[in-house]
């Protein structure tokens, strides 16, 4: 007599847990599983009060390639971080990491990788993963210094004999060469002029082009999307701290 009631019975099931995968954030929802990895932080992160309310700083777990989580706790943004706990991390996950995310849920940065299975692909289910972070930079400077200027920008401004418009953006040279410093290329605009993005050059490199512009090289195709030009914006609109 049950046994007509079970496929819908099994299809809520499945629709309750498959939901919990659709890259929501964890804690918003009343769901817990009481099986997987656990992450423990204490530590100091500095900077962490330059994110305004459009970002979060998240301990997350991905899966490969995806710039989605497949479920995120977020972090106080204090200081200092006492006894935080994450439980119940899916172990299919391929890496946990300390980032960004902005409002759409969308990894924008990451701060550091706490696990990476292409490393350690030995934890065990349960295994607890500690980081301790000592006076971490966890800033919006921070962020973009490591995953936009040295990934992305450093072999053409900095790295080889003369940078390209005589600018540097290599780790310790690029907030003096940027900040309050004039343009090259527009004499009339700073290179970032802080509260302002639009009128800084920084920003207009990364989402103006034209035939016209009379520009050398063309910076708007390095990101696919406009995740990382609005980090820079909000940065700048922050007045570009430090
Ligand atoms: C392949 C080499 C190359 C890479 C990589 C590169 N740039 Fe440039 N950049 C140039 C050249 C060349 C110019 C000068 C353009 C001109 O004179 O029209 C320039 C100019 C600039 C300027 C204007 C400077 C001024 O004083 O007016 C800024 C700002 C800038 N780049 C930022 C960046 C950022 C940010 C990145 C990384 C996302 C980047 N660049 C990556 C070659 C590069």
């Amino acid at each position: 007599m049950e046994a007509k009631y079970m496929p819908l019975f099994i299809s809520l099931l499945v629709c309750g847990l498959t939901s919990c995968d659709d890259g929501d954030i964890r804690e918003e929802k009343e769901f817990y599983i009481d099986a997987g990895y656990v992450v423990k932080m204490d530590g100091s992160l500095k900077n962490i009060d330059q994110w305004n309310s459009k970002y979060q700083i998240v301990v997350a777990a991905f899966s490969a390639q995806d710039s989605y989580p497949l479920l995120a706790k977020s972090i106080p943004t204090t200081e200092f971080i006492h006894d935080f706990k994450f439980e119940g991390i899916n172990p299919d996950c391929e890496s946990i990491e300390l980032c960004v995310l902005n409002s759409i849920n969308k990894r924008v940065a990451t701060l550091a990788t706490l696990y990476d299975k292409a490393e350690d692909p030995t934890l065990d289910l349960n295994d607890t993963i500690y980081f301790n972070p000592d006076n971490l930079d966890a800033g919006m400077f921070a962020c973009i210094q490591k995953n936009i200027f040295t990934k992305r920008c450093a072999y053409c401004h900095g790295l080889g004999e003369t940078p390209a418009a005589g600018l540097y953006l290599t780790e310790g040279n690029s907030y003096k060469n940027l900040v309050e410093v004039d343009s090259r290329k527009i004499d009339t605009l700073k290179r970032v002029e802080p509260y302002n993005a639009q009128r800084s050059m920084l920003y207009k490199v990364l989402t103006e082009y034209g035939e016209d512009c009379g520009w050398h090289y063309n910076h708007t195709n390095f990101f696919y999307g406009n995740t990382m030009s609005n980090l820079v914006k909000e940065w700048i609109n922050s007045g570009a701290p430090k």
